[in-house]
């Protein structure tokens, strides 16, 4: 157990109790933690704590830093030669990349969890599910043919909301969409990136907008979404998009 991820959020008075662990995945360990209502707002929350580093893998870091410039050169080189301070280094810009985007979709109107407070090691956010289940995965939900439409369009809404921020998502798939109550909810941001600065963002975007389709199209609908991700990459090049266009 990473009993130090966890103090601080009980020491600052945020969660009162582990209730369990909902999944360990390739980054993070996720676990549902019983929530103070007066300094969260909530009775229940997910709280992300992310591997000690070597167990992590960092995804394909070149592709998605792509365009980000470290100022400091003690750090610049200490990531490029990777040594430890460096992967340290890493492993705060994952964190604190998800944490700042989890803020700024929240800000914007997207459908992800709400980001409560972060440490080095862990953030706490609002958790999908309730006391007895977590939200499932897209991959392992089955909806009706009417509610899969309905969640098709909430997920394509979500990206050009999404875009309209300047966010790619970097890994969106039937994994990291969690479905409660009829309501798609975006997950799992460490490597989402800024389309101004990224120079493969428009590829990221189309690989992350046709694994949805794909997906929506095993389930019988979007099956005219052949070309969406290059009009949302269009639309979002001529500063144009409004969010429910390409989703209706
Ligand atoms: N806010 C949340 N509410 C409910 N469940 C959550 C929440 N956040 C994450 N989970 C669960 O934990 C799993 C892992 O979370 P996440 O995808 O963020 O981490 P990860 O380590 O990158 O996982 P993976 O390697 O599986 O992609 C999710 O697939 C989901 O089942
Ligand atoms: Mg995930």
């Amino acid at each position: 157990m990473h009993d130090e991820a966890f103090e601080p959020f009980f020491d600052e008075g945020l969660i009162t109790e582990i209730v369990r662990p909902i999944k360990s995945g390739k980054e993070a360990s996720v676990h549902l933690c019983r929530a103070n209502p007066s300094t969260t707002g909530e009775t229940l929350a997910a709280l992300k704590v992310y591997h000690p580093l070597d167990r992590r893998n960092f995804h394909d870091e070149a592709i998605y830093r792509d365009g980000e410039w470290i100022k400091e050169r003690r750090v610049r080189v200490a990531l490029e030669k990777k040594t430890r301070f460096g992967r340290e280094v890493q492993g705060g810009i994952w964190l604190s990349r998800e944490w700042e985007t989890l803020h700024a979709l929240t800000d914007a109107g997207a459908d992800v969890p709400r980001p409560i407070h972060r440490t080095d090691d862990a953030i706490l956010m609002t958790y999908v599910g309730d006391e007895d289940d977590a939200a499932p995965q897209l991959r392992s939900y089955r909806p009706e043919r009417d509610e899969a439409e309905a969640l098709f369009r909430q997920v394509v809404r979500n990206v050009e909301v999404m875009l309209g921020a300047n966010v790619i998502h970097g890994d969106l798939s039937p994994y990291n969409i969690l479905v409660w109550e009829g309501i798609a909810t975006i997950i799992d941001l460490p490597q989402a990136m800024d389309p101004r600065k990224n120079q493969h963002a428009e590829e990221l975007l189309r690989r992350d907008v046709e694994r949805v389709v794909e997906h929506f199209r095993r389930l019988g609908v979007g099956t005219g979404a052949g070309r969406l991700a290059a009009d949302l990459w269009v639309a979002w090049t001529f500063a144009d998009l409004v969010p429910g266009d390409l989703s209706s």
